[in-house]
């Protein structure tokens, strides 16, 4: 990274840069364009709100395939104390997605109780394909066996910040990934 950039108090140190994460969004798009290229339908990318959307943006604008954006939101849980994370529809797709490749397009894969429930929701649609993009893996914190065909990063087990996730809906825009001083 030419320069640092200044870090807000609450944050420890970058992770991942901007030059980092640029080039890794480029190869994850080279990847889904060759995996999709004999496709007869437009993939659907599913953006899961909110924490995707940056994600989902730089994704999509590299993807030379024909496809179609569209998001569903959801609430999880459980994530702190209990493990047995529990995850709830809050809106679904525009889209029909049977008889279609999806790709789920994630911001992070933590406990895995999202994806896995997503994933299943989708099969049973008979969408033609269910696969999952996931820009940041915490394989330390994974719960359940998750199939990613895609994947940005492994990171260690710190909540991060930036590139679409936030804590407390703070530091979502930020362009890095930047690991967060935890609040006591
Ligand atoms: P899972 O269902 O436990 O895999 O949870 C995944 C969701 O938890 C993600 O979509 C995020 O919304 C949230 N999450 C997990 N870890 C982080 C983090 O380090 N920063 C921001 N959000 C996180
Ligand atoms: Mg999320």
């Amino acid at each position: 990274m030419a320069d640092n950039p200044h870090l807000a108090d609450d944050l420890r140190r970058v992770l991942i840069d901007e030059d980092a994460i640029a080039k890794r969004v480029d190869e994850l798009a080279a990847e889904i364009n060759e995996k999709y290229k004999d496709a007869e339908e437009p993939l659907i990318l599913v953006g899961v709100l909110k924490g995707s959307f940056i994600f989902l943006a730089d994704l999509s604008r590299r993807l030379t395939i024909p496809h179609i954006v569209d998001f569903i939101a959801i609430s999880s849980y459980g994530q702190k104390g209990n493990q047995r994370g529990e995850v709830r529809l809050l809106m679904d797709t525009r889209e029909n997605l049977s008889g279609h490749d999806v790709l789920i397009v994630e911001d992070i894969l933590d406990s895995g109780s999202t994806l896995s429930y997503l994933i299943r929701t989708f099969k049973a649609r008979t969408s033609k394909s269910v696969a999952t993009a996931v820009f940041l893996d915490k394989p330390a914190r994974h719960v359940v066996d998750i199939d990613i065909q895609f994947k940005g990063f492994e990171i260690p087990d710190v909540w991060v910040v930036g590139y679409g996730l936030d804590y407390k809906e703070r530091h979502r825009t930020l362009p890095y990934i930047a690991e967060m001083i935890p609040e006591n």
